[in-house]
């Protein structure tokens, strides 16, 4: 589904709000059914369920095998990957509140999303989480635009550290995104964020109103197309 033809970057959006079936559980591994099962709360448990059913059958077009036969191998900090795939197929998974999105690319690739009701308290967590760099282009923005700005900026780094695998175990104030004020503001647009001697790629957009993400990758060509899973 992936070739040189056609966008490198495909990003599926996946309610997470319908029911879940007797067919979202049967596809799952074992594992994940034990997985599944040690979330408190029904709501979390049926959210990633779904997810992780949705993701399975996206995989399952992208490389042309049965959803529920796909094998994963999970790296040391947390980054999963398919295995036994012909050429490269890297994935990413992001969840917040009723949105998952899947990004699959032809190389390394991270997403994230979050749901912008969610309240930040930015004197306590921009000091340890922003760059110098980052903390100036948020102040210079209106005081009502900031909480959605730490938002999209966090969507950024957890992109870049999921994308290289390392995830959020780290220095966040350490990754550090170039962007342009307005594309902050408007939550749409591209920045980058250079990573030892990487420089990763960054387009910053909202799923829906409700929701900002970050995509980040090293692909030569971050030319992205927008799916909703479920519709053609
Ligand atoms: C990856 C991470 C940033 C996810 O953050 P989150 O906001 O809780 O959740 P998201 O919905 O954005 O992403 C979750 C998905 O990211 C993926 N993921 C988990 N660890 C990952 C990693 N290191 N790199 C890339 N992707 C990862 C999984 O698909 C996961 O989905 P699942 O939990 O449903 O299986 C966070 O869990 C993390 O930092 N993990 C690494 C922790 C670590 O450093 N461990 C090392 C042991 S010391």
């Amino acid at each position: 589904m992936i070739n040189e033809a056609r966008p490198n970057i495909c990003i599926w959006a996946v309610p997470l709000s319908r029911d879940m079936t007797e067919d979202d559980l049967n596809v799952l591994s074992v594992d994940e059914r034990a997985r599944a099962n040690r979330f408190k709360r029904p709501n979390d448990r049926v959210r990633w369920i779904v997810a992780h059913a949705d993701l399975r059958r996206i995989l399952g077009v992208v490389v042309g095998s049965d959803a529920g036969a796909l094998q994963f191998a999970i790296g040391e900090r947390g980054k999963p990957r398919l295995i036994e795939t012909c050429g490269t197929v890297d994935f990413s998974l992001a969840h917040a509140h009723d949105l998952a999105l899947v990004a699959v690319a032809n190389c390394e690739i991270g997403v994230d999303v979050e749901h912008l009701a969610r309240h930040v308290q930015l004197d306590r967590l921009c000091e340890g989480v922003l760059s110098q760099t980052e903390r100036s282009v948020l102040d210079d923005l209106e005081t009502a635009d900031r909480q959605r700005a730490f938002l999209a900026l966090w969507c950024v780094k957890e992109a870049v550290l999921k994308a290289c695998g390392i995830g959020i175990g780290t220095d966040l104030s350490g990754v550090s995104a170039l962007v342009e004020p307005d594309v902050i503001r408007r939550l749409n647009g591209r920045a980058s964020v250079a990573l030892g001697s990487d420089t990763y790629v960054i387009t910053i957009w909202q799923p829906n109103d409700e929701y900002v993400a970050a995509v980040a990758t090293r692909c030569a060509s971050s030319e992205t197309k927008l799916l909703k899973w479920g519709q053609a």
